[in-house]
């Protein structure tokens, strides 16, 4: 006859089956204590949650091996009955505490691998990350603006959607003026656009401020044009003196420093007559070629100057449409565009590569 210690007897199964029909000869709390002993030495083997769970579904399951036991009870001497049916719980009752600290210490044990499978090595070298730099547009500008608010001009900002008056009205360029056809405006309706230059901004300045003024507007402006040499947004600086006597010395001057500090102190300057409706005389002011020196090259159309800047005496007609006084004031104005600078000062050829974004490009500066 198999013994109820007997759990690696081949017969083993059969004979628990026997047994539930036979319940007075396979004592029940023998094979519980059997079913303990094998539950114990499973649980120490225990390492993941799932293997916890599978061992759960083997006892406790269904078909587990304690409740098939569970199931007997019926089939039990009556007599015995209580303390068995007892016994049965006990075990249950141990084998689920069991199996909920098994769990606890899997994902315990679980946690920590996961932290320590994770953990940051100090003494791995650093990975660099590529660093930046600034637009060439940006680095030109930052400097026009310092050398400026050094000979303290204060920045003046205005919008990019402007209106018509400030545009050009009030900057002396009439609807029919023949100035307009210079500008390819792009019109939003029909007072208002995209500014063709930052020149609105004196107009905004002295409509809101009495003179002395003494500004520098840089920012966007907007042409339909594209080419070459032409971008349909570019960027420029404005800027405006405006007090009793200033006079085209003062323009020379303060024109003359800034553009040997923009370029260098050698550079070569020339003041030559032009016309722009808001100023009156106009200048533009040319330097001599930084590529060939003055000699006549590609660059320089073979004139050995290169044309940076447009200036000239604030027009009257200009004051009294701010409301200033042209008998008591006078001033000096002028526009310079960043990307010309750039592309002198950089050799840049071809102006587009400005907004293109191509990396090789801009990690140059
Ligand atoms: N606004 C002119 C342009 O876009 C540049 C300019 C010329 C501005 C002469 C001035 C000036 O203030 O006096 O082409």
């Amino acid at each position: 006859m198999i013994k109820p210690g007997d759990l690696h007897h081949a017969d083993y199964k059969s004979a628990v089956t026997d047994w539930a029909h036979n319940s007075k000869d396979w004592p029940m709390k023998e094979e519980i204590e059997k079913l303990k002993v094998k539950s114990e030495l499973e649980l120490t083997n225990l390492s993941t949650e799932a293997d916890v769970y599978q061992f759960k579904s083997r006892y406790l399951g269904r078909n587990g091996s304690l409740t098939s036991l569970i199931k007997l009870l019926r089939d039990v001497d009556p007599q015995e009955r209580a303390s068995v049916g007892a016994a049965l719980n006990t075990f249950k009752k141990e084998l689920e505490e069991h199996i909920e600290t098994a769990l606890l210490h899997a994902r315990f044990t679980a946690k920590n691998q996961r932290i320590s499978e994770s953990r940051v090595d100090v003494t791995l070298p650093g990975r660099k990350l590529p660093l930046g730099s600034r637009h060439p547009i940006t680095t030109i500008a930052a400097t026009v603006i310092e050398i400026f608010t050094s000979l303290g001009f204060e920045v003046v900002e205005g919008p990019e959607v402007e209106l018509d008056f400030f545009n050009f009205e009030a900057l002396n360029i009439p609807k029919d003026h023949p100035a307009r056809d210079m500008h390819d405006t792009f019109y939003i309706s029909e007072n208002t656009l995209l500014r063709t230059h930052t020149s609105p901004v004196q107009i905004r300045t002295m409509k809101l401020t009495n003179p002395p003024v003494r500004i520098l507007c840089p920012g966007k402006v907007y042409r339909c044009d594209s080419d070459i040499s032409h971008t349909p947004m570019f960027h420029q600086v404005e800027g405006l003196m405006v007090d009793e006597d200033i006079s085209f010395g003062d323009l020379k001057g303060i024109l003359t420093i800034a553009v040997h500090k923009i370029f260098d102190e050698d550079t070569r300057l020339r003041f030559r007559p032009s016309y722009f409706p808001f100023t009156e005389p106009s200048a533009e002011v040319d330097i001599q070629c930084v590529m060939c020196r003055g000699k006549g090259c590609r660059v320089c159309s073979n004139t050995g100057w290169l044309e940076i800047l447009g200036s000239g005496m604030v027009h009257p007609q200009v004051f009294r449409n701010v409301g200033y006084d042209p008998e008591k004031v006078t001033g000096f104005a002028f526009g310079l565009g960043i990307e010309r600078i750039a592309m002198l000062k950089f050799g840049i050829n071809d102006i587009r590569l400005f907004f293109e974004n191509d990396f090789r490009f801009l990690s140059q500066f």
